[in-house]
Protein backbone atom coordinates (compact mmCIF):
# COMPACT_ATOMS: atom_id res chain seq x y z
CA UNK A 1 0.00 0.00 0.00
CA UNK A 2 1.45 3.52 -0.96
CA UNK A 3 1.24 6.81 1.28
CA UNK A 4 -1.10 9.40 0.34
CA UNK A 5 1.64 11.59 -1.22
CA UNK A 6 3.12 8.68 -3.05
CA UNK A 7 -0.08 7.82 -4.42
CA UNK A 8 -1.10 11.04 -5.07
CA UNK A 9 2.20 12.11 -7.09
CA UNK A 10 2.09 8.67 -9.13
CA UNK A 11 -1.70 9.39 -10.12
CA UNK A 12 -0.05 13.35 -10.95
CA UNK A 13 3.03 12.57 -12.63
CA UNK A 14 1.33 9.34 -14.82
CA UNK A 15 -1.70 11.14 -15.91
CA UNK A 16 -4.34 9.44 -13.71
CA UNK A 17 -5.82 12.64 -12.32
CA UNK A 18 -5.25 16.57 -12.47
CA UNK A 19 -6.06 19.29 -10.35
CA UNK A 20 -8.89 20.68 -12.56
CA UNK A 21 -8.55 24.37 -14.13
CA UNK A 22 -4.53 23.92 -13.41
CA UNK A 23 -3.53 26.32 -16.19
CA UNK A 24 -5.36 29.14 -14.44
CA UNK A 25 -3.88 27.78 -10.57
CA UNK A 26 -6.23 24.85 -10.34
CA UNK A 27 -9.39 24.90 -8.46
CA UNK A 28 -9.42 23.97 -5.14
CA UNK A 29 -10.74 19.92 -4.44
CA UNK A 30 -12.08 19.79 -8.33
CA UNK A 31 -10.30 17.05 -10.52
CA UNK A 32 -9.97 16.02 -14.12
CA UNK A 33 -8.66 12.63 -14.76
CA UNK A 34 -6.40 12.23 -17.72
CA UNK A 35 -6.14 9.19 -20.00
CA UNK A 36 -4.75 6.70 -17.58
CA UNK A 37 -7.25 7.79 -14.91
CA UNK A 38 -10.05 8.43 -17.37
CA UNK A 39 -8.91 4.40 -19.02
CA UNK A 40 -9.14 2.86 -15.23
CA UNK A 41 -12.56 4.78 -14.03
CA UNK A 42 -14.25 2.99 -17.22
CA UNK A 43 -12.77 -0.35 -16.59
CA UNK A 44 -14.19 -0.03 -12.47
CA UNK A 45 -17.38 1.02 -13.84
CA UNK A 46 -17.45 -1.87 -16.30
CA UNK A 47 -16.78 -4.44 -13.42
CA UNK A 48 -19.56 -2.64 -11.18
CA UNK A 49 -21.86 -3.18 -14.38
CA UNK A 50 -21.05 -6.73 -15.04
CA UNK A 51 -20.95 -7.87 -11.77
CA UNK A 52 -25.04 -5.96 -11.03
CA UNK A 53 -26.56 -5.74 -14.23
CA UNK A 54 -24.89 -8.33 -16.64
CA UNK A 55 -24.88 -10.77 -13.99
CA UNK A 56 -28.45 -10.22 -12.51
CA UNK A 57 -31.30 -10.32 -15.37
CA UNK A 58 -33.81 -8.86 -13.01
CA UNK A 59 -31.52 -5.84 -12.94
CA UNK A 60 -31.94 -3.15 -15.58
CA UNK A 61 -30.13 0.25 -16.34
CA UNK A 62 -30.79 3.98 -16.51
CA UNK A 63 -29.46 6.63 -17.29
CA UNK A 64 -31.01 9.91 -15.28
CA UNK A 65 -30.90 13.74 -15.80
CA UNK A 66 -28.67 15.76 -13.26
CA UNK A 67 -31.04 18.13 -13.30
CA UNK A 68 -34.57 17.38 -12.40
CA UNK A 69 -37.60 19.00 -11.39
CA UNK A 70 -36.73 21.14 -7.68
CA UNK A 71 -40.23 18.73 -6.75
CA UNK A 72 -37.58 15.67 -6.58
CA UNK A 73 -35.83 16.70 -4.00
CA UNK A 74 -38.51 18.50 -1.99
CA UNK A 75 -39.99 15.24 -1.67
CA UNK A 76 -36.58 13.60 -0.90
CA UNK A 77 -36.29 15.59 1.65
CA UNK A 78 -33.29 16.83 0.70
CA UNK A 79 -34.06 20.08 0.52
CA UNK A 80 -34.85 20.71 3.80
CA UNK A 81 -32.79 17.57 5.40
CA UNK A 82 -29.16 17.48 3.29
CA UNK A 83 -27.29 19.28 5.46
CA UNK A 84 -24.27 19.49 7.26
CA UNK A 85 -23.68 21.73 10.38
CA UNK A 86 -21.30 24.73 9.59
CA UNK A 87 -18.85 26.98 12.10
CA UNK A 88 -17.39 30.16 11.28
CA UNK A 89 -14.41 31.08 12.92
CA UNK A 90 -15.06 34.57 14.66
CA UNK A 91 -11.72 35.65 13.20
CA UNK A 92 -11.09 34.62 9.72
CA UNK A 93 -14.41 33.46 8.76
CA UNK A 94 -13.23 30.07 7.10
CA UNK A 95 -15.99 27.33 7.41
CA UNK A 96 -15.90 24.62 9.06
CA UNK A 97 -17.67 21.14 9.60
CA UNK A 98 -19.24 20.58 13.11
CA UNK A 99 -18.16 17.38 13.25
CA UNK A 100 -14.54 17.90 11.39
CA UNK A 101 -13.23 19.64 13.74
CA UNK A 102 -9.86 18.07 13.61
CA UNK A 103 -9.36 19.37 10.22
CA UNK A 104 -9.56 22.92 11.54
CA UNK A 105 -6.70 25.01 10.55
CA UNK A 106 -7.23 28.69 11.60
CA UNK A 107 -3.84 29.94 11.19
CA UNK A 108 -3.94 33.54 9.72
CA UNK A 109 -1.96 36.23 11.99
CA UNK A 110 -5.38 37.14 14.18
CA UNK A 111 -6.60 33.75 14.31
CA UNK A 112 -3.51 32.42 15.96
CA UNK A 113 -3.01 35.71 18.16
CA UNK A 114 -6.69 34.95 20.06
CA UNK A 115 -8.23 32.14 21.23
CA UNK A 116 -9.82 30.96 18.29
CA UNK A 117 -13.78 30.85 18.93
CA UNK A 118 -16.71 29.90 16.57
CA UNK A 119 -20.04 30.83 15.52
CA UNK A 120 -22.76 28.64 17.00
CA UNK A 121 -23.74 26.04 14.64
CA UNK A 122 -25.77 26.60 11.22
CA UNK A 123 -26.98 23.98 8.61
CA UNK A 124 -25.71 24.39 5.61
CA UNK A 125 -27.25 22.88 2.58
CA UNK A 126 -24.90 20.82 0.18
CA UNK A 127 -26.94 20.92 -2.84
CA UNK A 128 -25.25 23.22 -5.56
CA UNK A 129 -28.24 25.49 -6.95
CA UNK A 130 -29.14 27.06 -10.14
CA UNK A 131 -31.77 28.19 -12.23
CA UNK A 132 -33.33 27.13 -15.26
CA UNK A 133 -33.81 29.25 -18.15
CA UNK A 134 -32.42 32.91 -18.61
CA UNK A 135 -34.30 34.42 -15.68
CA UNK A 136 -32.50 34.30 -12.24
CA UNK A 137 -35.49 34.75 -10.33
CA UNK A 138 -37.37 32.98 -7.34
CA UNK A 139 -39.39 29.70 -8.85
CA UNK A 140 -36.32 29.21 -11.07
CA UNK A 141 -34.28 27.40 -9.44
CA UNK A 142 -33.13 23.92 -10.18
CA UNK A 143 -30.19 21.72 -8.18
CA UNK A 144 -27.55 19.50 -9.37
CA UNK A 145 -28.34 16.25 -7.85
CA UNK A 146 -26.59 15.12 -5.10
CA UNK A 147 -27.29 11.21 -5.43
CA UNK A 148 -28.14 9.37 -8.43
CA UNK A 149 -30.76 7.49 -6.59
CA UNK A 150 -33.65 9.90 -6.88
CA UNK A 151 -33.42 9.61 -10.70
CA UNK A 152 -34.68 5.95 -10.25
CA UNK A 153 -37.40 6.32 -7.75
CA UNK A 154 -39.03 8.74 -10.07
CA UNK A 155 -38.93 6.34 -13.12
CA UNK A 156 -40.15 3.43 -10.81
CA UNK A 157 -43.31 3.61 -12.71
CA UNK A 158 -42.30 3.67 -15.94
CA UNK A 159 -39.13 1.30 -15.75
CA UNK A 160 -41.90 -1.05 -14.47
CA UNK A 161 -44.25 -0.41 -17.34
CA UNK A 162 -41.98 -0.72 -20.27
CA UNK A 163 -39.78 -3.90 -18.16
CA UNK A 164 -43.17 -5.70 -17.07
CA UNK A 165 -41.06 -6.83 -14.48
CA UNK A 166 -42.01 -8.55 -10.93
CA UNK A 167 -40.18 -7.95 -7.91
CA UNK A 168 -37.52 -8.21 -6.43
CA UNK A 169 -35.84 -6.53 -9.57
CA UNK A 170 -33.63 -3.40 -9.16
CA UNK A 171 -32.56 -0.02 -10.98
CA UNK A 172 -28.79 0.69 -11.59
CA UNK A 173 -27.68 4.26 -12.08
CA UNK A 174 -24.20 5.51 -12.58
CA UNK A 175 -23.07 8.76 -13.24
CA UNK A 176 -22.04 12.44 -11.61
CA UNK A 177 -23.48 13.72 -8.78
CA UNK A 178 -22.95 17.09 -7.01
CA UNK A 179 -22.47 18.01 -3.44
CA UNK A 180 -21.09 21.37 -1.94
CA UNK A 181 -19.21 19.67 0.72
CA UNK A 182 -17.54 22.14 3.27
CA UNK A 183 -14.59 20.37 3.83
CA UNK A 184 -13.73 18.71 1.13
CA UNK A 185 -10.35 17.03 0.76
CA UNK A 186 -8.18 14.03 0.93
CA UNK A 187 -7.39 14.16 -3.09
CA UNK A 188 -10.11 12.38 -4.68
CA UNK A 189 -11.94 11.21 -1.44
CA UNK A 190 -14.15 13.95 -0.77
CA UNK A 191 -14.88 16.34 -3.88
CA UNK A 192 -17.76 18.65 -4.65
CA UNK A 193 -18.36 16.33 -8.22
CA UNK A 194 -18.00 12.81 -7.75
CA UNK A 195 -19.33 10.06 -9.87
CA UNK A 196 -21.63 7.45 -8.09
CA UNK A 197 -22.56 3.79 -9.15
CA UNK A 198 -26.07 2.93 -7.43
CA UNK A 199 -28.24 0.03 -7.30
CA UNK A 200 -32.20 0.09 -6.24
CA UNK A 201 -33.70 -2.87 -5.39
CA UNK A 202 -37.12 -2.99 -5.46
CA UNK A 203 -38.56 -6.25 -2.87
CA UNK A 204 -41.11 -7.12 -0.53
CA UNK A 205 -41.01 -5.85 2.70
CA UNK A 206 -41.10 -9.42 4.14
CA UNK A 207 -38.04 -9.89 2.04
CA UNK A 208 -36.26 -7.00 3.03
CA UNK A 209 -33.46 -8.58 5.55
CA UNK A 210 -32.82 -11.42 3.14
CA UNK A 211 -31.72 -9.31 0.19
CA UNK A 212 -29.67 -6.43 2.26
CA UNK A 213 -27.82 -9.76 3.67
CA UNK A 214 -26.75 -10.97 0.05
CA UNK A 215 -26.52 -7.25 -1.21
CA UNK A 216 -23.94 -6.34 1.38
CA UNK A 217 -22.07 -9.48 1.07
CA UNK A 218 -22.13 -9.37 -2.57
CA UNK A 219 -20.80 -5.87 -2.58
CA UNK A 220 -17.74 -6.53 -0.54
CA UNK A 221 -17.17 -9.66 -2.49
CA UNK A 222 -17.00 -7.03 -5.31
CA UNK A 223 -14.09 -5.10 -3.69
CA UNK A 224 -12.12 -7.58 -3.19
CA UNK A 225 -12.38 -9.27 -6.95
CA UNK A 226 -11.13 -5.98 -7.87
CA UNK A 227 -7.75 -6.70 -6.17
CA UNK A 228 -8.45 -4.73 -2.97
CA UNK A 229 -6.76 -6.94 0.33
CA UNK A 230 -9.29 -7.78 2.53
CA UNK A 231 -7.49 -6.89 5.49
CA UNK A 232 -8.09 -3.30 3.88
CA UNK A 233 -11.94 -3.64 3.94
CA UNK A 234 -13.99 -4.19 6.71
CA UNK A 235 -17.96 -3.45 7.36
CA UNK A 236 -19.83 -1.12 9.65
CA UNK A 237 -22.87 -1.00 11.17
CA UNK A 238 -24.59 2.28 11.32
CA UNK A 239 -25.97 3.61 15.18
CA UNK A 240 -29.24 4.66 14.87
CA UNK A 241 -28.19 8.63 16.05
CA UNK A 242 -25.89 8.43 12.69
CA UNK A 243 -28.71 7.20 10.25
CA UNK A 244 -29.50 9.51 7.32
CA UNK A 245 -33.14 10.60 6.98
CA UNK A 246 -34.12 7.99 4.21
CA UNK A 247 -32.55 4.70 5.77
CA UNK A 248 -33.78 2.30 8.20
CA UNK A 249 -30.61 0.68 9.19
CA UNK A 250 -26.67 0.83 6.82
CA UNK A 251 -23.79 -0.76 6.72
CA UNK A 252 -20.58 0.52 5.06
CA UNK A 253 -18.18 -0.88 3.28
CA UNK A 254 -14.64 0.59 4.26
CA UNK A 255 -11.27 0.88 3.31
CA UNK A 256 -8.50 1.48 5.45
CA UNK A 257 -7.22 4.86 3.79
CA UNK A 258 -3.84 5.85 4.80
CA UNK A 259 -5.74 8.69 7.26
CA UNK A 260 -8.06 5.46 8.94
CA UNK A 261 -11.46 3.71 7.81
CA UNK A 262 -13.14 5.62 5.40
CA UNK A 263 -16.11 4.48 3.75
CA UNK A 264 -16.52 3.28 0.13
CA UNK A 265 -19.90 2.55 -0.16
CA UNK A 266 -23.09 2.24 2.02
CA UNK A 267 -26.13 -0.09 1.74
CA UNK A 268 -29.21 0.87 2.93
CA UNK A 269 -32.76 -0.46 3.56
CA UNK A 270 -34.98 2.80 2.79
CA UNK A 271 -37.74 0.56 2.99
CA UNK A 272 -40.90 2.68 1.64
CA UNK A 273 -39.34 5.95 2.13
CA UNK A 274 -39.16 7.10 -1.43
CA UNK A 275 -41.99 5.60 -3.08
CA UNK A 276 -44.35 6.96 -0.46
CA UNK A 277 -42.69 10.03 -0.20
CA UNK A 278 -42.95 10.95 -4.46
CA UNK A 279 -46.22 9.80 -4.54
CA UNK A 280 -47.26 11.83 -1.70
CA UNK A 281 -45.78 14.74 -3.75
CA UNK A 282 -46.43 14.20 -7.32
CA UNK A 283 -49.95 12.53 -6.70
CA UNK A 284 -48.98 9.71 -8.84
CA UNK A 285 -49.60 5.86 -8.11
CA UNK A 286 -45.92 4.59 -7.39
CA UNK A 287 -47.41 1.44 -6.11
CA UNK A 288 -46.71 -2.32 -7.33
CA UNK A 289 -49.76 -5.22 -7.78
CA UNK A 290 -48.37 -8.04 -5.50
CA UNK A 291 -49.89 -11.13 -7.31
CA UNK A 292 -49.02 -13.11 -4.17
CA UNK A 293 -50.63 -10.86 -1.62
CA UNK A 294 -53.26 -9.66 -4.98
CA UNK A 295 -52.84 -6.29 -3.66
CA UNK A 296 -51.04 -2.91 -4.38
CA UNK A 297 -47.83 -2.56 -2.55
CA UNK A 298 -45.62 0.04 -1.80
CA UNK A 299 -42.04 -2.00 -2.47
CA UNK A 300 -38.94 -1.92 0.07
CA UNK A 301 -35.52 -0.42 -1.53
CA UNK A 302 -32.36 -1.79 -0.65
CA UNK A 303 -29.89 0.59 -1.59
CA UNK A 304 -25.91 -0.30 -2.55
CA UNK A 305 -24.60 3.07 -2.83
CA UNK A 306 -20.88 3.08 -4.32
CA UNK A 307 -18.83 5.71 -5.08
CA UNK A 308 -16.90 5.45 -8.69
CA UNK A 309 -13.60 7.91 -8.15
CA UNK A 310 -13.61 7.47 -4.53
CA UNK A 311 -12.82 2.91 -5.52
CA UNK A 312 -10.52 4.68 -7.97
CA UNK A 313 -8.46 6.44 -5.14
CA UNK A 314 -8.70 2.97 -2.81
CA UNK A 315 -7.66 0.68 -6.15
CA UNK A 316 -4.54 2.79 -6.67
CA UNK A 317 -3.52 3.32 -2.94
CA UNK A 318 -3.93 -0.57 -1.96
CA UNK A 319 -2.22 -1.15 -5.60
CA UNK A 320 0.49 0.62 -4.81
CA UNK A 321 4.24 -0.80 -4.09
CA UNK A 322 7.69 -0.78 -3.72
CA UNK A 323 10.55 -3.25 -3.85
CA UNK A 324 14.58 -3.28 -4.26
CA UNK A 325 15.65 -4.47 -7.46
CA UNK A 326 19.69 -4.41 -7.86
CA UNK A 327 20.08 -1.77 -4.96
CA UNK A 328 17.21 0.23 -7.35
CA UNK A 329 13.98 0.51 -6.46
CA UNK A 330 10.93 -0.67 -8.48
CA UNK A 331 7.94 1.19 -8.29
CA UNK A 332 4.88 -1.07 -8.88
CA UNK A 333 0.83 -0.68 -9.01
CA UNK A 334 -0.13 -4.32 -8.74
CA UNK A 335 -3.47 -3.25 -10.18
CA UNK A 336 -6.20 -6.27 -10.79
CA UNK A 337 -5.08 -7.01 -14.76
CA UNK A 338 -8.61 -6.36 -15.91
CA UNK A 339 -8.26 -3.06 -14.52
CA UNK A 340 -5.18 -1.87 -15.91
CA UNK A 341 -5.77 1.46 -18.08
CA UNK A 342 -3.04 -0.27 -20.28
CA UNK A 343 -3.14 -3.91 -20.45
CA UNK A 344 -0.26 -4.85 -23.20
CA UNK A 345 2.50 -1.99 -23.80
CA UNK A 346 4.46 -3.15 -27.03
CA UNK A 347 8.05 -1.47 -26.96
CA UNK A 348 10.87 -2.12 -30.10
CA UNK A 349 14.26 -1.74 -28.71
CA UNK A 350 14.88 0.58 -31.09
CA UNK A 351 13.56 3.45 -33.52
CA UNK A 352 14.21 1.49 -36.36
CA UNK A 353 11.54 1.20 -39.14
CA UNK A 354 11.72 -2.63 -38.61
CA UNK A 355 11.00 -2.67 -35.65
CA UNK A 356 8.54 -0.28 -35.36
CA UNK A 357 6.55 -2.29 -38.43
CA UNK A 358 6.90 -5.35 -36.03
CA UNK A 359 5.68 -3.25 -33.23
CA UNK A 360 2.50 -2.19 -35.82
CA UNK A 361 1.81 -5.33 -37.34
CA UNK A 362 1.07 -6.45 -33.23
CA UNK A 363 -0.58 -3.81 -32.00
CA UNK A 364 -2.99 -4.21 -34.63
CA UNK A 365 -3.75 -7.91 -33.93
CA UNK A 366 -4.23 -7.33 -30.48
CA UNK A 367 -6.27 -3.64 -30.37
CA UNK A 368 -9.63 -5.33 -30.58
CA UNK A 369 -8.95 -7.71 -27.36
CA UNK A 370 -6.49 -5.52 -25.16
CA UNK A 371 -5.90 -2.08 -24.56
CA UNK A 372 -2.36 -1.42 -25.59
CA UNK A 373 0.07 1.12 -25.96
CA UNK A 374 3.46 1.38 -28.09
CA UNK A 375 6.29 3.39 -26.29
CA UNK A 376 9.28 4.30 -28.03
CA UNK A 377 10.75 6.70 -25.63
CA UNK A 378 13.56 6.40 -23.44
CA UNK A 379 15.77 2.91 -22.21
CA UNK A 380 14.29 0.02 -22.24
CA UNK A 381 14.71 -0.33 -18.73
CA UNK A 382 13.18 3.18 -18.13
CA UNK A 383 9.97 2.32 -20.36
CA UNK A 384 10.00 -1.30 -18.09
CA UNK A 385 9.97 1.16 -15.27
CA UNK A 386 6.95 3.57 -16.20
CA UNK A 387 4.89 0.40 -17.27
CA UNK A 388 5.36 -1.04 -13.70
CA UNK A 389 3.75 2.26 -12.20
CA UNK A 390 1.02 2.53 -14.44
CA UNK A 391 0.58 -0.51 -13.98
CA UNK A 392 0.98 -2.56 -17.38
CA UNK A 393 0.50 -6.10 -16.84
CA UNK A 394 2.73 -7.26 -20.03
CA UNK A 395 5.21 -5.69 -21.90
CA UNK A 396 6.13 -7.12 -24.86
CA UNK A 397 9.93 -5.82 -26.34
CA UNK A 398 11.26 -6.53 -30.20
CA UNK A 399 14.54 -6.45 -30.18
CA UNK A 400 17.28 -6.87 -33.18
CA UNK A 401 16.67 -11.37 -33.13
CA UNK A 402 13.01 -10.86 -33.45
CA UNK A 403 13.13 -9.71 -36.86
CA UNK A 404 15.29 -12.97 -37.71
CA UNK A 405 13.55 -15.36 -35.61
CA UNK A 406 9.81 -13.86 -35.51
CA UNK A 407 9.89 -14.06 -31.33
CA UNK A 408 9.24 -11.57 -29.09
CA UNK A 409 9.69 -11.84 -25.14
CA UNK A 410 7.31 -11.22 -22.98
CA UNK A 411 7.74 -9.15 -19.25
CA UNK A 412 5.40 -9.87 -16.31
CA UNK A 413 5.07 -6.82 -13.77
CA UNK A 414 4.44 -8.59 -11.08
CA UNK A 415 7.42 -11.44 -11.29
CA UNK A 416 9.72 -9.37 -13.86
CA UNK A 417 9.87 -13.51 -15.56
CA UNK A 418 10.76 -13.01 -19.39
CA UNK A 419 10.08 -15.72 -22.03
CA UNK A 420 10.41 -15.69 -25.94
CA UNK A 421 7.00 -15.94 -27.23
CA UNK A 422 6.50 -16.15 -31.31
CA UNK A 423 4.31 -13.03 -32.58
CA UNK A 424 2.54 -15.53 -34.45
CA UNK A 425 1.43 -17.16 -31.18
CA UNK A 426 1.33 -13.64 -29.30
CA UNK A 427 -2.75 -13.34 -28.96
CA UNK A 428 -2.92 -17.37 -27.44
CA UNK A 429 -0.43 -16.72 -24.72
CA UNK A 430 -1.57 -13.43 -23.85
CA UNK A 431 -5.48 -15.13 -23.29
CA UNK A 432 -3.94 -17.98 -21.64
CA UNK A 433 -2.56 -15.52 -18.84
CA UNK A 434 -5.55 -13.66 -19.17
CA UNK A 435 -7.48 -16.24 -18.39
CA UNK A 436 -5.53 -18.01 -15.76
N1 LIG B 1 -28.04 7.39 -2.44
C1 LIG B 1 -27.33 7.22 -1.22
C2 LIG B 1 -26.10 7.97 -1.18
O1 LIG B 1 -25.83 8.81 -2.03
P1 LIG B 1 -23.94 8.30 0.24
O2 LIG B 1 -23.36 7.43 1.31
O3 LIG B 1 -24.15 9.73 0.57
O4 LIG B 1 -25.30 7.59 -0.16
C3 LIG B 1 -22.76 6.95 -1.66
O5 LIG B 1 -23.05 8.21 -1.06
C4 LIG B 1 -21.29 6.89 -2.01
O6 LIG B 1 -20.95 7.99 -2.85
C5 LIG B 1 -20.33 6.99 -0.83
O7 LIG B 1 -20.15 5.74 -0.20
C6 LIG B 1 -19.06 7.49 -1.48
O8 LIG B 1 -18.34 6.40 -2.06
C7 LIG B 1 -19.60 8.37 -2.61
N2 LIG B 1 -19.54 9.79 -2.20
C8 LIG B 1 -20.43 10.46 -1.45
N3 LIG B 1 -20.04 11.76 -1.29
C9 LIG B 1 -18.87 11.88 -1.96
C10 LIG B 1 -17.96 12.97 -2.18
N4 LIG B 1 -18.20 14.20 -1.71
N5 LIG B 1 -16.85 12.75 -2.93
C11 LIG B 1 -16.60 11.52 -3.45
N6 LIG B 1 -17.42 10.46 -3.28
C12 LIG B 1 -18.54 10.63 -2.54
Amino acid sequence: MGSFEEVVKLATNRGFVFNASSIYGGLRSSYDYGPLGTLLKRNISEMWWTSVVTKHNNIYPIDTAVIQSAEVWRASGHLSEFSDPLVECNYCNKRYKQDSMEEIICDTPECKEKDISFSEPKEFNLMFETYMGPVKENGNEVYLRPETAQGIYINFSNVLRTTRTKIPFGIANIGKSFRNEITPGQFIFRTREFEQMELEFFCSESDEEKWFDYWVKERLEWYSTLGINKENLRLRKHEDEELAHYAKSTTDIEYKYPWGWGELEGISNRGTFDLDAHMKSSGEDLTYFSDENEEKITPSVIEPAGGLTRTLFAILLDAYSKEEVNGETRTILKINKYLSPIQVAILPLSKKDSLIEIAEEINSNLISHYSTEIDLTQSIGKRYRRQDEIGTPYCLTIDFDSLEDNMVTIRDRDTMAQERVAISNILEVLKEKYNS
